[in-house]
This record gives C-alpha cells, sequence and structure tokens, in this order.
C-alpha cells in the first residue's frame, strides 16, 4: 500500500460525522523488542533497514480516549493524564504526532480529546513507553475513524493503525499485531513494508512458542542520549551502509532459523545483533555508551551459564542498560532459578519483569 491509500477525504464521513457528538475507546497495547534492530532512518520514520520484533504481553500501555464534538475546528484540543495525573509535558510530543497524522486522521480537530494512559511496567524503568504508548493511542484513533467511516476491514485497520504508529514513534509500528512483527521492505518477506509493520508472513518453528523475555532492569534513570539523537547519529556513520546491509542479512539468516527452530543459531543472531546496534552508538560522532558495568556483568554470567548447562538461554538489549533475557518456555525454570541466583545482585533493587511473546493489541 502507499501513503496516498491512508489519506481520509472528510467528504467520507461528513453525514456521520453529524451524528457523533461524543463517546470513548479504550485500548491496550504491548511493547515489543526487536531481534533485528531499527537503528537509523530517514524523513517521518522511514527505516533505513527492516527489523523484526517479538511482540511482548505483560509490557504494555491501556489508553482510553474519549471525545467530545466542539465548535472551533481550527485548532487540536486534548488533555493528557498519566495514571489519573494531568500531564502537561506530554501534550507537545502529542502534538507534533497529530500534526503529522492530520492529513491521514483529518477529524482531530473537530474534536476535544481526554487521553487517558497507564502503563502495566514502572513509570521510569527504563522501559520505552513510546512503543506501546504511542500504538495504543494511534489504534484509538483508528477505532473512532472505523466509527465515522462506517466499516472497515480488518487488514486496513491493522496496516493503518501501524502507519499511524509509526509516525509517533518508529518501532511503535511493531506493537500492532502478534506475535512476531516485521517492519521495513525486505526481499524475502512478502507483504513487508516501510511504512508500516506487518505480521511474520511464514513458518515459524515450534520451538519459538511462548518464547520467554525476562527483561532485567539494570539502570532506571533517564537515557542519556535519546533514540531521535541516536538514529540521526547515522547521518554520515562511517559504518551506516554496512550495518544496513546487514541487518538485511541478518533479516535472511533470522527466516532460515524461524524455520529450522535451530535456537543456537538464533541466539548467536540476536546478540550480535544487540551488540552491533551497541556498537554503532559507540562508533558514532559524537559516541556515546548505553550500557553500563552490570550490563556487561549480566552479558559475561549468561554466557558462562549457558557454556556450563547448555540452556538456550540469550539476550538482547534495547537502547538503553536494561537486559533482555531470551529464553524458550520449556526451559524456565532452571534460567529463572539462575536470574534469582546470579543475576539479580546487578539489577536495582532487584526488579524484573517476567514477559513472554504476545498476540498483540486488543480493544477493551
Ligand atoms: O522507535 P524508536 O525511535 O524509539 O527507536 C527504537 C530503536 C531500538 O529500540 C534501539 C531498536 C528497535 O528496533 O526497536
Amino acid at each position: 500500500m502507499t501513503e496516498q491509500q491512508f489519506i481520509l477525504n472528510p467528504d467520507s464521513y461528513r453525514d456521520i460525522a453529524e451524528t457523533i457528538e461524543k463517546g470513548k475507546i479504550t485500548w491496550e497495547s504491548p511493547s515489543n523488542i526487536a531481534l533485528v534492530k531499527y537503528w537509523g532512518k530517514k524523513k517521518d520514520q522511514i527505516p533505513e533497514n527492516p527489523s523484526v520484533s517479538f511482540t511482548l504481553s505483560n509490557c504494555k500501555t491501556i489508553t482510553t480516549l474519549s471525545f467530545t464534538k466542539k465548535t472551533n475546528d481550527l485548532v487540536f484540543s486534548f488533555d493528557v493524564f498519566l495514571d489519573n495525573e494531568r500531564k502537561d509535558d506530554f501534550k507537545p510530543k502529542i502534538e507534533t504526532f497529530f500534526n503529522r497524522i492530520e492529513l491521514y486522521s483529518p477529524f482531530l480537530k473537530d474534536y476535544h480529546f481526554k487521553i487517558e494512559t497507564t502503563n502495566t511496567f514502572p513509570h521510569s524503568s527504563g522501559i520505552a513507553s513510546s512503543a506501546s504508548g504511542m500504538s495504543a493511542l494511534a489504534l484509538c484513533l483508528m477505532s473512532l475513524e472505523k466509527q465515522l467511516v462506517g466499516a472497515m476491514d480488518e487488514s486496513y485497520f491493522n496496516k493503518k493503525a501501524s502507519f499511524l504508529a509509526r509516525l509517533g514513534s518508529g518501532s511503535a509500528c511493531r506493537s500492532i499485531e502478534g506475535d512476531v512483527v516485521v517492519w521495513g521492505t525486505h526481499k524475502d518477506i512478502e507483504g513487508s513494508s516501510d511504512l508500516y509493520g506487518v505480521k511474520y508472513p511464514s513458518k515459524i518453528h515450534e520451538n519459538f512458542q511462548n518464547y520467554q523475555d525476562t527483561i532485567l532492569l539494570v539502570d532506571k534513570g533517564e537515557k542519556q542520549v535519546s533514540s531521535t539523537v541516536g538514529h540521526d547519529l547515522m547521518h554520515n556513520h562511517p559504518y551506516a551502509l554496512e550495518r544496513f546491509k546487514h541487518a538485511n542479512d541478518n533479516i535472511s539468516e533470522l527466516i532460515s532459523i524461524f524455520r529450522s527452530g535451530d535456537l543456537n543459531a538464533f541466539i548467536s543472531l540476536i546478540e550480535s545483533e544487540a551488540l552491533t546496534l551497541h556498537a554503532m552508538m559507540m562508533t558514532s560522532m559524537p559516541y556515546f555508551i548505553l550500557m553500563k558495568p552490570n550490563t556487561l556483568e549480566i552479558i559475561n554470567r549468561i554466557w558462562t551459564f549457558r557454556k556450563k548447562t547448555g540452556l538456550h538461554v540469550g539476550f538482547t538489549l534495547d537502547a538503553g542498560a536494561n537486559v533482555h533475557v531470551l529464553y524458550p518456555e520449556k526451559e524456565s525454570e532452571p534460567v529463572i532459578e539462575f536470574i534469582n541466583n546470579e543475576l539479580v545482585a546487578y539489577i536495582e533493587n532487584a526488579q524484573y519483569i517476567v514477559d513472554k511473546i504476545g498476540l498483540g493489541a486488543k480493544q477493551l
């Protein structure tokens, strides 16, 4: 699909819109963790390379959008609440989002919105809420659009929700569906697009069913470099072109791993991806390091444990110090025991979140 196909003509809903004065819509939307990373973008969150993620299950945002028709349709009007507390500091980001999507959601100035949101994961845990938060808001807006136009097929709904979420925060477009999502055009994945995320269309071996992701909260502080700045530093980066090619090659490899169920190959691939992401940060100008000493301590302990036990435990990293420990469901017991015995010493307040692959967002 093209951008043009997501443009909504106000004439197509004017009559129904007359009758919709107010309403309330709630969606819960999960976070996601990239296996092959997106790092570097063109204008409007068009990724420099495709990425593939696991949709998560327990880490999610729940957003209620209440809307009331207003008479003045010249400006956006909305209030934002996090955990029932007014959050005026969230407004500029949402205003920017509304400006970017107005062409595709031209009804935004017809209503006053109350946006109430809450996250299931602890506030300032270092877990980015932008993916789950932006996708939840995009889904609420799509439900309103669906009411205005009368009917909409599910595939268009999901694609446009993902398309809008992308304009809010790139990786948010991978949080609409589960359980594995691809965003960015890849030669071997039919239907893949730079504009939105799609459910991975091919066979996935049963080894990946209910795959576990336990997130170790190493550092809950504010990130020293935002992902926006990080993406920008991929422009004129000496290794950028190689990296973008490498990500494409890694996706081809991941396709064959998903087919064969080869967990050792899977671990090598995701760990290499995580370290490559951080290597890009360390080799940009200016350079920066988001891992902390405890991140490295945990990685080394995972490697030693894996060597000793032969269990299929591996890690990936986001743009931060937290460690996502990935392992198959049937190895959960010894891995959780290992986390409790050996890794909790390296995480803030012994706090970790047991999560797993999930099925995508849900309307409540
Ligand atoms: O969606 P953004 O702009 O916050 O970028 C996310 C980038 C990574 O989390 C580091 C990688 C990814 O693909 O999610």
